[in-house]
């Protein structure tokens, strides 16, 4: 007989002998309930990023919001192929520069920053082989939440001190994204994401779930401070405009201001409108 077999046989032998139900050594004396059981079971073996990803609470996004809130990628399709292409670009060049960190910014405020965030998230998502993690760093309006129809108990500002565990945070869609997002406005977000201990939460969290890309939705750089903390620890910034709606010359200082902070992987001119062919596409990418 060989390991396996006697493996089986041992087990088989010890739940005949215990009436068919198999106790655990750590049963408190009023009992474990199944549900308590299965979260002991959930609790993942250090190192094991696929059993920590499988863990995670899952995310429900309603059919409601991917209509009202532009989640064109949500589903495969033509509405979805300009989200695919970009990701195409974003995947080249983070392979080419040994990029992972992507912060998403822009120079003012309703740009599309959270709406291209969660799209791209849905994007990744179909990479069956890629791990995505797209944290809401805009502490002060939290605008990936209510875009994916989503209000957590707690808020990345809670990972960030250190409050709440990512693992317990996190919400995952597919098995292979995950969004960290925001709950309530911040009163400091400038110290708390230039703070030495918000670098190391993010290195734990690279380094227990392994992603192959990470985005930063981030606060318009303009406004406040508060990207600056996020740039740091970003390796690169992907620029997001309005088309016909933010200046050029806001465009031009946004990218000079943001050279000088990290790698500006590119320009997203997003809310185009035109018609190129057969698809209707609402963004490109330079
Ligand atoms: N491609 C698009 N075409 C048309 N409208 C869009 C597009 N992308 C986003 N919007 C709309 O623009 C508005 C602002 O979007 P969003 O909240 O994503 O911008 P933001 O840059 O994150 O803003 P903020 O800086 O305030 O966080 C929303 O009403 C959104 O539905
Ligand atoms: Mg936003």
């Amino acid at each position: 007989m060989d390991r396996l077999q006697q493996a089986i046989s041992k087990a088989r032998k010890e739940r005949e002998a215990s009436g068919g139900v198999t106790t655990s050594p750590a049963q408190s004396p009023r009992g474990v309930t199944a549900a308590q059981a299965a979260a002991r079971q959930a609790v993942p073996p250090a190192g094991d990023v696929t059993a920590r990803w499988a863990a995670l609470n899952p995310l429900q996004v309603t059919s409601k919001t991917v209509r009202s809130n532009r989640l064109m990628a949500y589903t495969p399709g033509e509405a979805a192929i300009p989200f695919d292409m970009l990701r195409t670009k974003i995947l080249q060049q983070a392979r080419k520069n040994k990029w992972r960190r992507i912060a998403i910014v822009s120079s003012d405020s309703g740009a599309g920053k959270s709406t291209l965030a969660a799209n791209l998230g849905f994007s990744f998502g179909r990479m069956r082989d890629k791990r995505t993690i797209i944290l809401d760093f805009d502490l002060r309006r939290f605008g990936l939440g209510p875009i994916l129809g989503v209000k957590p108990v707690a808020g990345m500002a809670e990972v960030l001190r250190g409050e709440t565990s990512f693992a317990d945070h996190a919400l995952c869609h597919d098995g292979n994204v995950a969004y960290g997002l925001n709950r309530n406005r911040v009163q400091n977000p400038a110290e708390l994401l230039q703070s030495p201990r918000t670098a190391e939460i993010l290195n734990q969290i690279e380094q227990d779930y392994e992603p192959d890309l990470m985005f930063f939705d981030t606060p318009p750089l303009m406004v406040s401070d508060d990207s600056h903390g996020v740039l740091q620890s970003a390796d690169c910034a992907l620029l997001v405009a309005a088309a016909e709606v933010t200046p050029m010359d806001r465009i031009d200082v946004a990218e000079r201001q943001l050279s000088e902070l990290t790698n500006v992987m590119g320009i997203v001119l997003n809310r185009c409108r035109y018609n190129a062919g057969a698809h209707s596409y609402e963004g490109e990418y330079y």
